[in-house]
């Protein structure tokens, strides 16, 4: 033990090892504490807590950095794509062309739903949120594909089919909510583009692609591919550890991302623009809201737990709607009531004071609206972008020979030993 840390309960002195990561985070290893002292760490939300040493993503929330595999944020945005980032992810690398042109096949080969799932969308109140039909059936996945051979060829097929037939699922949700026909992918389209092509392609006027829009999609779903242990990746890495199936690992991945503190807070911004603009309320009102202790109102798409400065995805998503929205010609009120409100909160001294500012999820709904996703698929837009950052996390997590099946434990405040007291006795 080079470096350690010394505890000190009662007089006696305890040394913990250190773990230093390689871009200089540091850790105490508490492996061994109740073991050798009796004592276990208290850290409620976990916001002190390492829970796995990982390779993926390498988040610095004071610097506002993002990495995924060491690559910066912004020049994944700028040269690559969704598939090859996804694929970098979970592989570790970027994949040659040989290997890109395969994946791109094989995304267009499992991209079918069996005929069967369709029948579980009409099955769903007519009110359903997306976002739970989405973790229902890529649970139910695994009635339908129950073999997950634990080799490498197999398990690389899984991964590709989840993201083939999630990108599937979701536009097939909107086409049927609509009372449409639903739309197969085209080989002639990519990834993004074949999304676009199930959701807006009809009978009667004829989608086409269009370059920026698919671009859009594209920086949309890479900004959103990984962000380190967030709320739904320690969902996937806590039942993972379990050793549940990989389906059913990832649907509760997507019921944890639906929350409005994680990836429902792209809904929750365009709603709060929205009461903003419909019932004339003003900026100042707004953030005095968000700044009573005794309201339970937040600024949606304001804060993070890990950035104390500027999001670096907020960033490139903001630049990417002015974009679309100019490119486009579209003067979308929502904006100019994002930006005011943006100005307004950076220079309030409590937004300055707690270091908020905004996150992925303040203007990335701008975007949604202006490629023409309905509100309530946000989420899901977020999910289907999440989703090879997951299913790398799980994997890492399957491999790493220290992970044993997660299990915090608590400091009880209840009752101490009380008898049972039959019916007839209690007050
Ligand atoms: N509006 C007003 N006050 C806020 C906000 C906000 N959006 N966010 C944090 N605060 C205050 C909070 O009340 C607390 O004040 P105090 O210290 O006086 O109690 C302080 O700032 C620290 O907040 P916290 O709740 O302890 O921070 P956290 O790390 O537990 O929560 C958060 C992080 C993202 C849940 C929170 O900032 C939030 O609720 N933001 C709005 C929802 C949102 O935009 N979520 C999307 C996050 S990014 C997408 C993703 O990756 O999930």
């Amino acid at each position: 033990m080079s470096k350690y840390a010394v505890l000190v309960i009662d007089g006696k002195e305890y040394k913990l090892p250190i773990i230093n990561g390689v871009e200089g985070e540091k850790a105490i290893d508490i492996t061994s504490l109740r073991k050798k002292t009796g004592y276990i760490a208290f850290d409620p939300s976990f916001a002190n807590t390492g829970s796995c040493k990982s390779s993926i993503t390498y988040m610095n929330g004071e610097k506002g950095i993002l990495r995924y595999r060491g690559i910066p944020i912004e020049q994944l945005a700028k040269h690559s794509s969704f598939v090859e980032t996804a694929y970098l992810l979970i592989k570790g690398k970027l994949p040659n062309n040989e290997e890109l042109i395969r994946i791109n096949v094989l995304l267009n080969d499992l991209s079918m739903l069996h005929e069967d799932m369709k029948t579980f969308y009409q099955n769903f109140p007519s009110k359903a949120h997306p976002m739970g039909i989405l973790s229902a059936m890529v649970n139910a996945l695994r009635s339908f594909y129950p073999e997950i051979v634990d080799i490498e060829e197999s398990l690389d097929r899984t991964f590709l089919r989840l993201i083939s037939k999630v990108r599937t699922m979701a536009a097939m949700a909107y086409k049927i909510s609509r009372g449409h026909a639903t739309i197969y992918p085209s080989p002639d389209y990519s990834y993004c583009g074949n999304f676009l092509y199930m959701m807006f392609e009809n009978p009667v006027i004829p989608y086409k692609v269009d370059p920026d829009i698919e671009k859009a999609l594209n920086v949309f779903w890479i900004l959103h591919a990984d962000h380190e242990q967030n709320c739904s990746t320690a969902a996937v890495r806590v039942v993972g550890s379990g050793k549940a199936n990989i389906y059913a690992t990832i649907s509760a991945g997507i019921s944890a991302l639906w929350g409005p503190l994680h990836g429902g807070a792209n809904q929750e911004v365009i709603t709060m623009l929205k009461k903003i603009k419909n019932q004339n309320l003003k900026i100042s009102d707004v953030i005095k809201k968000a700044k009573d202790k005794n309201n339970n109102f937040r600024l949606m798409g304001f804060g993070h737990r890990v950035y104390k400065t500027y999001d670096p995805r907020a960033k490139i998503i903001k630049q990417m709607c002015d974009l679309i929205l100019s490119k486009n010609k579209i003067n979308d009120p929502l904006l100019d009531i994002a930006l005011e409100l943006e100005e307004t909160a950076l220079s309030d001294s409590y937004f300055q004071a707690k270091n908020l500012y905004p996150n992925i999820d303040f203007y990335s709904g701008l975007v949604l609206r202006a490629i023409g996703i309905p509100t309530n698929m946000f989420t899901v837009m977020f999910a289907i972008g999440r989703l090879p950052g997951w299913v790398a996390q799980w994997r890492e997590n399957s491999l790493d020979p220290d992970i044993r099946i997660s299990r915090p434990r608590q400091i009880y405040m209840g009752n101490s030993t009380s008898d049972y007291i039959p019916i007839k006795e209690r007050p």
